[in-house]
């Protein structure tokens, strides 16, 4: 461990202080909590080995030798990427406050990977916080604190005041010998796009580093509290809006380009989901706070529901869609959206497994995109969104689905890619966001750590290993690639950035919640008990 210039700590965390809805905190203490919750992770997925045969006959016991008899032995990729991770660290008068977003000596055309993103640092932050460095993330998190209290606008119109930015700069100013900080809130970023995800990742981020390190401080400062409240109040407020998910304009997200990936899509809902649980635990009850929880719990309820009914498919589903009917008027309507079974893709019959399912892409009024996106599935696995059926059966259509969904390189952004004549229509013929490519399908080595935490919730690290002997087989080889392409990911991608950080930072965190299963902890919430189980569509309007 000291020769990769690791420090050997464990998880620090502190489940007793701040919780989830339902975890028994009388009951844990912290050493005691480490080794029973291993040995429940242990126990879950010895168990799963029995199992737990792909459909296709491939037996999770085929993981490959090399990751079963050295999954706990550091990797000599471990000690390139640390090396990797630390040459992308910013410093802001001294202090470390992010990472960029690539540090790439092969082009010139930087863009502005040159700037530390909100959603890249994510797993930055998390591979600090698992090896027990938290100031850099409580650095940033109190910088991007101070960002979003700045005016931001766009020509003459004024954005909102909750809004954190889609990235930052340091500045040097070598004359008067100071920084100071830039930040792109949407108001240069290519197409102008919003940063919706932002802030959902403050959140979730906070909650991390509170969980991890026990300090209790930074969360409760009145600082602190006022950005969650500003960022949930650009979400929570009152507006025409029929449904409980959040309305967004297209490349909101990670996928930041134009990709017919608006209205309500996954990756912001679930993101939205986890955000306001990851509040909820840490908003205290007083003066307009009280007011905040209410609104989450409520918002919460209807979320829940709403999402687990209607953005859920699987066979029985899809079956059923395939027979709507449409134009159905009143309450006791079956189809409530009015989607037109025409509009189901011949790819879904062939691509949904007997066992299996997911949340689609999107669903709106005649709307379902039926794409299946990782990031939105993966987080829906982590903040308990999906229930436990519903989460193991997201890992049963990706082992069934392994060539479509991981091929070659962890791991799609999206399946299926868009082609022709509905590229053009969808991208606006983006010649970034050909077939197969970037975010149109494109395999993103940072999802790695998503599915890892996935994996480890489920009970199911084997999956996760599999996807690990992936990326140790290339990804150092073709220097940390940003993507790849191709419909077996097998290519590095057309424009991919060399170096790029979170593929390097995502590689870390899951090697270390494999080797330490507790950790994920920071990044996971128990399921809320309060939820009502899923109840058939046609009976969600209240029976008298
Ligand atoms: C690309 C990605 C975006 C990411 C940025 C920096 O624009 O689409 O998700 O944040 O690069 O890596």
């Amino acid at each position: 461990m000291e020769s990769l210039g690791l420090r050997a700590v464990g998880s620090h965390c502190s489940l007793s202080e701040m919780d989830d809805l339902d975890l028994n905190r009388a009951l844990l203490d912290r050493p005691r909590l480490k080794i029973e919750r291993k040995r429940s992770f242990d126990e879950r997925s010895m168990s799963e080995l029995s199992r737990h045969d792909s459909p296709r006959g491939r037996s999770v016991l085929d993981t490959p030798l090399s990751s079963a008899r050295n999954s706990f032995e550091p990797h000599p990729m471990m000690a390139e990427a640390w090396e990797a991770l630390r040459r992308s660290m910013v410093f802001f008068r001294g202090l470390p406050v992010g990472t960029l977003a690539a540090v790439d000596n092969t082009t010139d055309e930087v863009l502005n990977y040159d700037q530390v993103f909100v959603r890249d640092f994510v797993p930055s932050a998390l591979a600090f916080l698992m090896n027990g460095e938290s100031d850099i993330v409580k650095h940033f998190l109190l910088k991007t604190l101070q960002l979003q209290d700045s005016e931001k606008r766009v020509d003459r119109f004024k954005l909102g005041k909750g809004v954190m930015p889609a990235s930052f700069k340091v500045s040097h100013d070598p004359i008067r010998e100071t920084d100071h900080l830039v930040a792109d809130f949407g108001e240069t970023a290519i197409g102008r796009v919003a940063p919706v995800d932002s802030g959902f990742w403050w959140i979730i981020l906070l909650r991390a580093y509170t969980k991890s390190t026990g300090d209790l401080t930074l969360s409760e400062t009145p600082e602190c509290q006022k950005g969650m409240k500003l960022i949930l109040s650009l979400c929570l407020a009152e507006g025409f809006d029929t449904f409980p998910t959040l309305l967004c304009a297209d490349g909101c997200s990670m996928i930041d380009r134009r990709m017919g990936v608006y209205g309500y899509p996954i990756e912001i809902q679930a993101l939205f989901y986890m955000a306001l649980r990851c509040a909820l635990s840490m908003l205290k009850p007083d003066g307009d706070g009280r007011e905040c929880i209410e609104k989450i719990t409520k918002r919460l309820h209807a979320l829940t529901f709403h999402m687990r009914n209607y953005f859920w498919l699987d066979y029985q589903q899809l079956n059923d869609i395939y027979r709507y009917k449409t134009e159905e008027y009143s309450h006791t309507a079956v189809n409530k959206f009015n989607v037109m079974p025409d509009s189901i893709p011949d790819w879904v019959f062939d691509f949904m497994p007997l066992r299996g399912g997911y949340f689609v892409g999107n669903v709106g009024p005649a709307h379902m995109d039926f794409r299946w996106f990782a990031l939105g599935n993966c987080v829906s696995i982590m903040s308990s969104l999906a229930t436990p059926d519903q989460s193991m059966a997201i890992m049963d259509l990706l082992e069934h689905r392994w060539d479509e969904l991981v091929g070659e390189m962890p791991l799609k952004i999206c399946y299926p890619c868009l082609e022709g004549h509905e590229w053009r229509i969808v991208t606006g013929c983006d010649p970034k966001n050909t077939r197969w490519s970037y975010h149109n399908g494109g395999s993103w080595p940072v999802l790695l750590w998503q599915l890892t935490a996935a994996c480890i919730k489920t009970g199911r690290p084997q999956i996760a290993r599999r996807a690990v002997d992936l990326i140790e087989s290339r990804l150092h080889r073709d220097c940390w690639p940003e993507y790849y392409d191709g419909k077996l990911g097998r290519y590095v991608g057309k424009q991919a950035r060399k170096y790029q950080t979170w593929s390097i930072a995502g590689y870390l965190v899951a090697k270390m919640l494999l080797e330490d299963p507790s950790h994920i902890g920071m990044i996971s919430l128990e399921e809320d008990k309060l939820m009502k189980p899923v109840i058939k569509r046609s009976a969600s309007w209240p029976q008298l």
